[in-house]
């Protein structure tokens, strides 16, 4: 078994031609309503938190509706947190007590998950933390996060961390094995030393691939949102993943190998800035720039996964619901710029983004030019035809005396007047498809 830069494109050839996904973070926390990381955050013992593991009956729980809220918006894969760092598991795993099935709501809530997301037609994946505050033979004392870290009482604690291992290893077959074809499997987080075999990486990955030969797995085998791993290196690592996780940043140019070949890569980013629930946290993020943000991963040859955190009842609150259905007004009409659109060998233009699929360039117009649009980095002899994405209607070269003095660039108008200037049919992002000359057309 070996990881090549030409097998992971071919693993990723569905993700890269999907380019929008939504992560869902959801779980025990999404009770107390300050996000995942709230029993590191505020140091609460397991007992502290016990009340919401006896609490926890999610009502309103009905994954069918997540799945067509992804669908509708135009996401084509869905990924659930199977385990968060605080050790509960959201499946009937048989190496623990601390599972949804024996809280009120008593179901295997990622067998619903997995099964409504592909009723939907959509691709399932599975988050799994490599952290676990729960189990006792996770470091505590002087590590990173954990919630006991300075506890004292646990300073001279003894851990087994093989037998941690072996646990967790254990979780990830049981979600491999249990829960039918996964099309991600999305590790988090790998940090100081506990990186790569400290997490038995090449065993584990081994095992995975054993069930689940096809599943792409993303980079934090190795690292965190801050770094890349081996894949961008010549030496690419079994448990390298087939894909750069990226989070709250867009890659300012993408991301490439050291030889400068594009990696796949996927930006993991919040609506608010809280992975799970937490009312308290307005600061959305308008969907405009969260649609412009899609279009500028798409034009770096990257994908985007937004995320969701349902409330303790299981329900998706009214702001991520309207961001959602502005996904949805603006892809059901130029979807066909994002779906298997990539990098376009052309430069970045200030009006906004191209991006490219085979013989059509995408043209993402975010600012309002005055008079035509200057396409630069494009001949006129190369373009067969202009048209706006979302009503097919006719965008043409200019021909205006505006325009004569800039010899060999190539302007479009969409107006009846050349050197008028016509508002953007779209505030969001206005898209014109671009059809280019082929090899099999007449000159
Ligand atoms: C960060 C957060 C973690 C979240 C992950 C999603 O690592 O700390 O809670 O699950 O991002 O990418």
């Amino acid at each position: 078994m070996e990881n090549t830069l030409e097998i992971i494109n071919q693993r990723t050839e569905w993700f890269r031609e999907a380019r929008f996904g939504m992560f869902i973070h959801w779980g025990l926390y999404s009770i107390l309503g300050k996000g995942e990381w709230i029993r590191s955050h505020q140091k609460l013992s397991i007992e502290d938190y016990q009340p919401y593991f006896e609490a926890f009956n999610p009502t309103k729980y009905n994954p069918r509706d997540w799945a067509k809220a992804a669908k509708c918006a135009g996401m084509k894969y869905v990924v659930l947190t199977a385990k968060h760092h605080d050790g509960f598991c959201l499946f009937d795993s048989a190496f623990t007590e601390y599972k949804s099935t024996n809280t009120p709501i008593g179901r295997d809530l990622v067998k619903e998950f997995v099964e409504a997301v592909r009723e939907e037609g959509l691709k399932v994946g599975l988050y799994f933390s490599l952290i676990d505050w729960y189990h006792k033979d996770f470091p505590k004392f002087g590590d990173l996060n954990h919630p006991m870290r300075d506890n004292s009482a646990f300073k001279d604690e003894v851990i087994d961390f093989d037998n941690y291992l072996t646990f967790m290893h254990n979780q990830v077959e049981e979600i491999v094995t249990k829960y039918g074809k996964l099309d991600i499997l999305w590790f988090d987080y790998s940090y100081e030393e506990m990186f790569g075999e400290k997490w038995r990486a090449t065993e584990l990955i081994k095992m995975v691939r054993k069930h689940q030969p096809d599943v792409i797995v993303d980079n934090r085998l190795e690292t965190s949102g801050e770094g890349f791993g081996s894949i961008v290196t010549d030496h690419i690592n079994l448990y390298s993943g087939d894909f750069v996780s990226p989070e709250q940043i867009v890659p300012h140019e993408g991301i490439r190998n050291y030889k400068g070949e594009f990696i796949p890569w996927e930006l993991c980013l919040t609506m608010n800035n809280n992975w799970a629930y937490n009312p308290t946290d307005t600061l959305y993020k308008p969907s405009k720039v969260l649609i412009r943000k899609l279009v500028e991963c798409v034009s770096k040859n990257g994908n985007m996964i937004l995320n969701v955190g349902p409330d303790a009842l299981g329900v998706i609150n009214e702001e991520s619901m309207s961001i959602l259905d502005d996904f949805s007004s603006w892809m059901n009409k130029n979807s066909e710029s994002i779906y298997g659109n990539g990098y376009a060998e052309l430069p970045k233009p200030e009006w906004g983004y191209y991006t490219q699929k085979g013989n059509v360039i995408y043209a993402h117009v975010l600012e309002q030019p005055i008079g035509p649009l200057a396409l630069i980095g494009l001949s006129e002899d190369n373009i067969k035809r202009m048209s706006f994405v979302h009503d097919g209607s006719e965008v043409k070269i200019s021909k205006s005396w505006t325009t004569n003095a800039y010899e060999g660039i190539c302007f479009a108008q969409y107006g009846e007047v050349p050197h008028f200037t016509y508002p953007l049919p779209c505030s969001v992002d206005s898209v014109i498809k671009i059809e280019l000359r082929g090899t099999d057309d007449e000159n």
